[in-house]
């Protein structure tokens, strides 16, 4: 069996060691020692100023649309995990969908402007599998239009972009450091902002909206992570370079198995800013895709439709009135293939035949291209 995904899992003696620690600490939760050397690490490593470790990226949404007194419509991207347009439902806002560009699949930003009302106060923009938003255009239309932005940089860790890192873009960014991401803690995701201001609101909202022991400076939640869960992500940054090698080298074998001549295959990744978080292939046709995932099914090889529906139109919380062609198109198409740190070149070799053969045999057409 070859599952989408298998957590990375550090040596079990390692973490032990340091788990040891909590036990001699007896400090488990609110702000521990290894909760804070987590947060100093992953500064200096990313190269963040403001950065607070929080219980998931899911949290980290809501807390940054919180901290910036978003109201009304937000404009957001279709082509994401649901959390991306629940948190802003979740926070009294409107989402409003703007379609994607075909070559990225992040929100298109040429698009953003024609669905700004006087309702708006925000963009929120995901970089889809790490690839980076136009950063730059979507700045610029958010001082034009007095607006925030927020990136949902969950796919984006270690990403950097004009020299710095990606997390350092927007009023706000975040990234989701969940079991199943590049780098992980268990359960957990981190906030990065630029405002010092809304950095110490962020950090007394992480924590019910304590100024000090005995006084409040705002509402707040429950958002901070444990001691257990920061020792998995102290020892996960270790293997990072080691995590991203292998992940490099089964994407470029990945590329060389489907990207011949014969069969165009094309990617859908900038080549410049990957991070190897994921691996997806864009189909001609989503019978194509279905063929393929079945074909692999058969085998005990297990894909993953992300994202498919997309969020326009599989939310019974959401209304949507606008016309998303690309994102309604290319949501068909998009499947995303096993890639993690375990995975054999074997195995790799053995997936992109199994997809070759189908397209092959049955179409006669070996091409996968946009
Ligand atoms: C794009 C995106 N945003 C937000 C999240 C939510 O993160 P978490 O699972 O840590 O709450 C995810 C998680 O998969 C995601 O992929």
């Amino acid at each position: 069996m070859i599952p989408i995904i298998k957590p990375f899992l550090p040596p079990q003696k390692e973490y032990n060691s340091l788990i040891s620690k909590i036990w001699e600490n007896n400090w488990l939760t609110n702000d521990g020692p290894l909760v804070k050397k987590l947060e100093f690490n992953l500064k200096s490593y990313l190269g963040t100023n403001n950065f607070l470790f929080v219980n998931n990226g899911t949290n980290a949404l809501m807390l940054a649309i919180r901290a910036l007194e978003l109201k009304g419509e937000i404009i957001t991207t279709p082509f994401s995990f649901v959390a991306t347009t629940s948190s802003i439902v979740w926070e009294h806002c409107t989402p409003i969908f703007v379609d994607i560009e075909q070559k990225t699949l992040n929100i298109d930003a040429n698009k953003i402007e024609a669905a700004i009302s006087d309702k708006t106060s925000a963009i929120l923009a995901t970089h889809v599998y790490g690839n980076p938003c136009e950063v730059e255009k979507i700045e610029a239309i958010a001082k034009k239009h007095n607006l925030k932005v927020i990136y949902d940089g969950a796919h984006a860790f270690g990403i950097r972009l004009n020299g710095k890192s990606i997390f350092e873009y927007g009023d706000i960014s975040i990234c989701s450091t969940h079991a199943t991401k590049v780098f992980h803690t268990t359960e957990g995701g981190f906030l990065v902002t630029q405002s010092e201001e809304v950095f110490k609101k962020l950090e007394s909202m992480r924590n019910f909206g304590f100024k000090d022991s005995t006084s409040f400076s705002c509402l707040g939640i429950n958002a901070k992570n444990s001691e257990f869960h920061a020792a998995m992500g102290l020892i996960n940054l270790k293997f990072q370079s080691q995590i991203f090698e292998k992940r490099k080298a089964l994407t470029n074998l990945y590329d060389s198995n489907l990207f011949t001549e014969k069969l165009p295959l094309e990617s859908i990744l900038d080549k410049e800013h990957r991070n190897y978080s994921y691996y997806a292939i864009l189909f001609e046709s989503e019978e194509m895709l279905l063929e393929c995932e079945k074909a692999l099914k058969q085998q005990q090889i297990f894909t993953r439709r992300y994202f498919y529906p997309s969020l326009a139109n599989s939310l019974p919380y959401v209304d949507t009135t606008n016309e998303l062609p690309i994102v309604e198109d290319i949501s068909k198409c998009v499947l995303c293939l096993p890639l993690y740190f375990d995975l054999k070149f074997s195995e790799v070799n053995l997936i992109c035949s199994i997809i070759k053969d189908v397209l092959v045999n049955k179409y006669q057409k070996p091409s996968i291209c946009l």
